[in-house]
């Protein structure tokens, strides 16, 4: 989309002389400029206005522009705009204060990384060191990040060129739909993922492994809800062999499920799968400055007590991103937008989207979600489930942008993830524009 404004296109021209992208072959891109953007809308330097059904990188869980967080850094650029990580600082303790009120019983403190990979690198180094132990097991359908471990830790095929790091081990986790395990019930394949996963531990010998981590409801992958029964399964396996359990939150996380985070949604009968660390990024202040982190439990801190933590970044804990921390999670609290995404998932977008696949059956194989992470499973064929082509998917895009929506896609779905903030009447509008993209097909 070449726009046609002055600033328009001297932000595309820039952008395409100077600016090099991730995960792409850099000549024929042709990104999208945005200009600004409020709440659930943003827009390019034309007046064109498109809703944010992507919250970027399902990220901006307040929404754009959210005036608590950004009057949050201009306070705090008025007294100290960085500071070392020795130093204790103010907004700091605030923010880890806030977070580990929200993570509930089971932890004690919050390690500041600059974003999701390294809060994965330095959960999986804290795991190593605990344990004396040096594998990790993790799941093929899975991201963790773009940094040495975090890359080799991800599932996807992300990780292939990149897979220098050594002592990583992939499982299969469930996925009922697609079932690499034959299963016909959620609760059978819940029973058959955790045997697989006993399986992987005790042929790697258990003795060895450090840490499972997981994606608590695995994101880019496909919004894949686990079945009943297992993350409360993976918990007493990685029990009964001294393993590390970390929960990877960083898109699940700060609201996007409903909850603060997607353990406390996905809790059975009041039961909730409490992991040894959690690692977090992306909601926790909507990404207006980079900031990510892990969340330990005492026992795992206490290991450090009197032993160095070999681990360290010049911006842990940077003010700026601990002002941002503090205003986004009070907003969200006292606005109620973390109860908005619950009520909006359960009441609005996952009737709609269902009504949605009742009109489009044989393209749409499935639904699934909860809060405002969602997914729709794009098939050729619903019987065979094979996915849809790449061109349809490339149609769809086309279809929604003209149409004023800015989606999110991967692979041979399409990802419905709005910010928290998302009205009834804009998911209503949105499912509107969903039906006439399918429509024009
Ligand atoms: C589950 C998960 N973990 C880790 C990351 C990496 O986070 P970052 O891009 O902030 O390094 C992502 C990013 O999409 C993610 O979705």
């Amino acid at each position: 989309m070449i726009p046609t404004s002055d600033d328009g296109k001297r932000a595309y021209d820039l952008d395409r002389a100077y600016v090099f992208h991730s995960w792409s072959a850099q000549a024929a891109l042709d990104p999208m400029v945005i200009a600004g953007g409020s709440g659930t809308r943003v827009w390019d330097h034309d007046g064109n206005e498109f809703l944010d059904f992507s919250s970027q990188l399902v990220n901006v869980n307040i929404g754009h522009q959210h005036p608590a967080v950004r009057d949050a850094i201009k306070a705090q650029a008025d007294v100290l705009t960085t500071v070392a990580p020795a130093h204790a600082n103010l907004a700091r303790g605030e923010a880890a204060r806030r977070i580990l009120d929200r993570a509930g019983a089971g932890f004690s403190k919050v390690f500041f990384t600059n974003g999701g990979a390294d809060a994965n690198e330095n959960a999986i180094r804290m795991a190593r060191l605990y344990t004396g132990r040096d594998k990790v097991l993790s799941m093929y359908r899975s991201y963790h990040g773009n940094t040495g471990a975090a890359v080799v830790a991800t599932g996807d095929w992300r990780r292939v060129p990149n897979e220098y790091a050594r002592g990583h081990v992939h499982f299969f986790g469930p996925f009922s739909y697609r079932s690499e395990f034959w299963s016909s019930s959620p609760a059978e394949e819940s029973e058959r993922a955790l045997h697989h996963l006993r399986r992987v531990i005790q042929s790697e010998g258990a003795a060895s492994i450090a840490a499972i981590l997981i994606e608590t409801i695995p994101g880019t992958a496909g919004v894949l809800v686990p079945p009943p029964g297992y993350l409360a399964g993976v918990r007493a396996l990685a029990d009964e062999f001294g393993i590390v359990l970390i929960f990877d939150e960083v898109m699940a996380g700060f609201g996007r499920t409903g909850d603060w985070f997607a353990f406390q949604s996905l809790a059975e009968d009041g039961a909730t799968v409490v992991p040894d660390l959690i690692t977090f990024a992306k909601g926790v202040n909507s990404g207006y400055v980079p900031v990510g982190g892990v969340i330990i439990s005492p026992a795992i801190a206490a290991a450090f007590d009197e032993t160095v933590f070999p681990g360290g970044l010049t911006y842990s804990g940077h003010p700026l991103a601990m002002a941002s921390i503090v205003g986004a999670l009070d907003a969200m609290e006292t606005e109620g937008i973390v109860a908005n995404a619950k009520r909006v998932g359960a009441d609005v977008i996952g009737p709609g989207l269902r009504a949605l696949q009742a009109k489009h059956p044989s393209i749409i194989g499935e639904v699934r979600g909860l809060g405002v992470f969602w997914a729709l499973d794009l098939v050729a064929d619903p019987e065979t489930r094979e996915p849809v082509a790449p061109s349809v998917i490339g149609a769809l895009k086309k279809a929604l942008l003209s149409l004023g929506l800015l989606p999110f896609f991967a692979d041979n779905r399409l990802h419905v993830v709005p910010p928290c903030v998302v009205t009834d009447e804009e998911v209503a509008r949105a499912l509107d524009l969903y039906d006439q993209a399918f429509s024009s097909l």
